[in-house]
């Protein structure tokens, strides 16, 4: 908890570190209701510092001293000095020891932040500024040191004792307990710490490294989870293959170890050789996990491996550079993903989320640049802006680049700064080094806030031929940043004839076209580009495949869109015309709405989505994307006043009427596949996926319109489905019908059935918790009183209150503000027991300029009885603080 002002930290007052530590020794001696933590740090002046010997100041919180000692002099309370966030020394010579030891109560830490339980499980939770709650020391990820770590617990509750690098020696030891000690050959900051005791079994395999070693590859969970961790092993082998063979990069220990925890703040950490997950992202089998959840392990477990590169050998040299390793390692899993599976589903996956959650991030109080220049709390800027608008900046360099000129920057990135902890400048650096580019204006990707805006228009000149494409690009203000100076947009794109061909791309001045689908780099405030060679007004095809993540507008006409829909080249741009359509109509409805008007649905959309239904050449599960409507959420981002009740229901009208009137195609669309999946066993393989979902989202529809034959299907499916897939699907439409009988049945089932598994149970809240049925709160209190439901599990959080405030906008947001009332005391009662969890589930009320003066009211008292709710801790003070300013 905060007992002073809050400080705000500035990437501009970064200094190097007084002192290193070249060594760590550590040693835990782990108890019920206390743990002992021995450090020897070998340290010595920071030569970069000059000369002297400046008083030492280590970082250290919660920790209750019992001894220190310089060079094994003991030092007296009189020779340091101690508050509650520093332990200052002061150092005699160039080169010493400093020895701790310190009592720690992980037993009582509910943050889950530093060394703490899980269940019955100890783990660790470093990154960002954890270890400092574990042990004095200089908890900053440009201190880098070589760890060797001792564990001493009991035998029988914690067989397994596990910590970074290489097992070196055990035994024994008195009182029933036993002792492990590991060594990590490679120099780390203490963000990377890692250490487990518990009873944990462990599935073993093993990887042969490109260079001919082998690997032993593990997977650490509790003895009933050992049937789920087939997925995350076999994903594992494959990025590690993956890497090798795109990036030329191979592990570099002779063990790595995975382990499933299940109170855990975020998805995974990647900690150096014993990466800690969230068991949401390790186990997956058919019966208990979604496709959603078996895509979401292999691509965390991904991305975690990943990170093996991207910030553990080459690291941050302080937290304003989290984006070089996060921002890198998102796009490093998102190309492994579409490699594994479906490229272009991959692409619409992300796009949809980045412009639905990223913008509005981008749009708020909240808004930082990718490389924040400023920050309170460190937790709370591991954003959707650091990593995946991140990893959009790290695509624009490999679209500008190419990608032999990207994975010579790379190569180059990696051989250069092995062993370092760098910057976001270092990153471009060797990209521009190694191909003699220039990315001087590039880098206000990194520095500068907001999504541009790009408008675009077109102008054709039937007798020279000739068509212009004008490009005009702008940035709105965000905190700290009035005004903006243009990026470097890459626009891919493409010029389609009225047939639907690609057209040959020449500009003015250039002696033949490259191809039919090209990169223009928009540089200027305006911009136009002019082709030649053009014997009738073509379509154009902008911004293919997302090539900047930019808000771009053509007035396109509804029709120019169905024939995107059909014709362009570009997967990505053919959903994104139907999207494009979609908002429109939708957007025509919600004017209706609000006018008091009787709705009446464009058929175009109609006409539109019978073709795509009908089209059994396209793959099912872009089919699945295109039937799917813009969200709320994503209605709510682009308006300029979000008008709630107007959104979902334009929207839910729109969904009626696509099931009523394509019911034959869904029905045959959904048979079919529902017999596939009946006669096949499960796969985690895209082309299943595929299938089944599109074979969910036609139940979907088919179920709006209530009738028996729905029903009857949505209860086979329920019943009779081998996977999670179908069957939460099925739950999730009962749960969302006029059939309560059905519904009260299939929760009740469903429940009895998974009581004893706490992810599936998860799902069992969410899909409750999201149910857009009037008297969602009502449903989340009681849930909240469900044995299987509790505060101090993150995953219970986001599964209940998470979905409830997040994709429930229409039981939210309800106009008398009882939503509101519920986040915020949940928020406050959270405060007090993870700070971390409590400052994200705070995010829907930060969103508040984008609602009704009532709506705004509303939410700002929240926001401000929060504020005055007495000790907030820094994370929540900051993000509240922030957005009332
Ligand atoms: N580095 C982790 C990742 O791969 C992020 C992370 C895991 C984290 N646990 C955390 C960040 C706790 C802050 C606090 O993305
Ligand atoms: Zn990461």
């Amino acid at each position: 908890m905060r007992t002073e002002q809050p400080q705000v930290i500035y990437l501009k007052d970064y200094q190097a570190p007084d002192y290193l530590i070249d060594e760590t020794h550590l040693t835990f001696e782990l108890f019920e209701d206390h743990s002992l933590v021995h450090a020897q740090l070998v340290m010595r002046r920071n030569p970069e510092r000059g000369a002297g010997l400046p008083p030492l100041v280590l970082d250290g919180q919660q920790l209750e001293l019992l001894r220190a000692a310089l060079d094994d002099q003991e030092l007296a309370p009189g020779d340091y000095r101690l508050d509650d966030a520093t332990l200052t020394v002061q150092p005699s010579a160039e080169r010493f020891t400093l020895d701790t030891s310190v009592k720690i109560h992980p037993e009582r830490n509910t943050a889950l932040e530093g060394l703490y339980k899980s269940g019955s499980m100890f783990c660790t939770q470093c990154e960002a500024e954890g270890f400092r709650k574990i042990t004095y020391y200089l908890d900053r990820p440009d201190v880098m040191s070589r760890f060797t770590t001792t564990v001493i617990a009991e035998q029988h509750r914690y067989p397994v004792l596990l910590s970074n690098g290489n097992p070196v020696d055990s035994g024994p030891a008195d009182e029933g307990r036993h002792w492990a000690t590991w060594e990590d050959p490679f120099k780390k900051p203490a963000y990377l710490f890692a250490l487990v005791a518990g009873d944990l079994w462990c599935v073993e395999d093993s990887f042969t490294r490109q260079s001919g070693r082998d690997v032993t590859l593990r997977i650490y969970v509790e003895p009933e989870n050992i049937d789920k961790c087939a997925h995350a092993m076999a994903s594992l082998k494959k990025s590690m293959r993956w890497d090798e063979e795109v990036y030329g990069r191979e592990y570099d220990l002779d063990i790595f170890m995975i382990v499933a925890v299940n109170d855990f703040n975020m998805g995974a950490m990647e900690n150096k050789g014993l990466n800690i997950f969230n068991s949401s992202c390790v186990l997956a089998r058919a019966e208990t996990a979604t496709d959603a959840a078996h895509q979401r392990v292999e691509g965390v477990v991904a991305h975690e491996y990943f990170h093996n590169w991207s910030g553990n050998r080459v690291t941050c040299r302080d937290w304003f550079q989290l984006s070089l390793k996060e921002g890198f390692t998102v796009f490093r899993d998102a190309e492994f993903s579409a490699d594994m599976n479906s490229r272009t589903v991959k692409r619409i996956e992300d796009v949809a989320y980045l412009r639905t959650h990223q913008f509005a991030e981008d749009a708020g109080p909240m808004a930082h640049p990718v490389r924040p220049d400023s920050f309170i709390e460190i937790s709370n800027f591991y954003t959707l802006t650091v990593y995946e608008k991140g990893a959009e900046v790290v695509g624009m360099v490999r679209t500008l680049l190419g990608d032999e000129g990207f994975r010579k920057g790379s190569d180059l990135y990696f051989e250069r700064h092995d062993g370092q902890a760098v910057t976001t400048d270092d990153f471009i650096q060797a990209m521009e080094d190694a191909n003699g580019a220039d990315l001087t204006q590039f880098k206000r990707w990194y520095s500068q806030a907001g999504t541009p805006r790009l408008a675009v228009s077109e102008a054709y000149d039937a007798e020279a031929r000739t068509y212009s494409l004008t490009f005009r690009q702008s940035c709105p203000a965000t905190p700290g940043q009035d005004q903006k100076l243009p990026f470097v947009i890459p626009v891919a794109l493409g010029l389609l004839d009225d047939q639907g061909r690609d057209l040959p791309l020449q500009l003015v001045g250039e002696a033949s076209a490259p191809g039919t689908s090209r990169v223009l780099a928009v540089t200027e405030a305006e911009q136009t580009f002019t082709f030649q060679g053009i014997d009738a007004r073509p379509l154009p095809s902008l911004l293919r495949g997302f090539s900047a993540p930019v808000k771009l507008t053509f007035p396109y006409d509804r029709n120019q869109l169905m024939f995107l829909m059909q014709h362009d080249s570009d997967g990505f741009n053919r959903w994104e015309a139907g999207q494009q359509l979609a908002v429109q109509v939708l957007q025509e409805l919600i004017g209706q709405h609000r006018r008091g008007e009787a709705l009446v649905l464009d058929q175009r959309l109609i006409t539109a989505l019978a073709s795509v239904l009908g089209d059994t050449s396209l793959d099912a599960a872009m089919v699945a994307e295109m039937l799917s409507l813009p969200g709320e959420a994503y209605l709510t981002e682009i308006s300029e006043v979000a008008d709630v009740e107007a959104i979902h229901t334009a929207r839910e009208f729109a969904r009626r009427q696509i099931a009523e009137q394509l019911s034959d195609a869904l029905w045959s669309r959904y048979q079919a596949h529902r017999q596939v999946s009946r006669s096949t066993a499960y796969v985690a393989e895209a082309e299943h996926f595929a299938r089944r979902s599109l074979q969910n989202i036609a139940l979907s529809y088919l179920m709006l319109g209530a009738t028996p034959p729905a029903l009857e299907a949505a209860l086979e499916q329920f019943d009779q489905a081998d996977n999670m897939t179908e069957r939460l699907t099925a739950l999730a439409v009962l749960v969302n019908s006029p059939f309560e009988a059905e519904r009260a049945k299939a929760l009740n089932a469903f429940a009895e059935h998974f009581k004893d598994n706490p992810l599936v149970m998860d799902q069992w809240f969410s899909v409750q918790a999201a149910s857009p049925l009037p008297g969602g709160l009502a449903r989340v209190k009681a849930l909240m009183q469900h044995p299987a439901f509790t505060l101090k599990n993150p995953n219970k959080v986001r599964a209940l209150v998470g979905a409830f405030a997040g994709q429930n906008l229409i039981n939210f947001h309800a106009a008398d503000g009882s939503g509101y009332r519920f986040l915020a005391d949940l928020v406050i009662e959270l405060n007090a027991l993870n700070p971390q969890i409590a400052s994200r589930q705070l995010t829907p009320l930060t969103r508040w300029r984008k609602y009704d003066a009532a709506r705004q009211a509303l939410m700002k008292a929240e926001l401000e009885r929060i504020r005055a709710s007495g000790s907030l801790s820094s994370d929540v003070y900051e993000v509240v603080s922030k957005s009332l300013a």
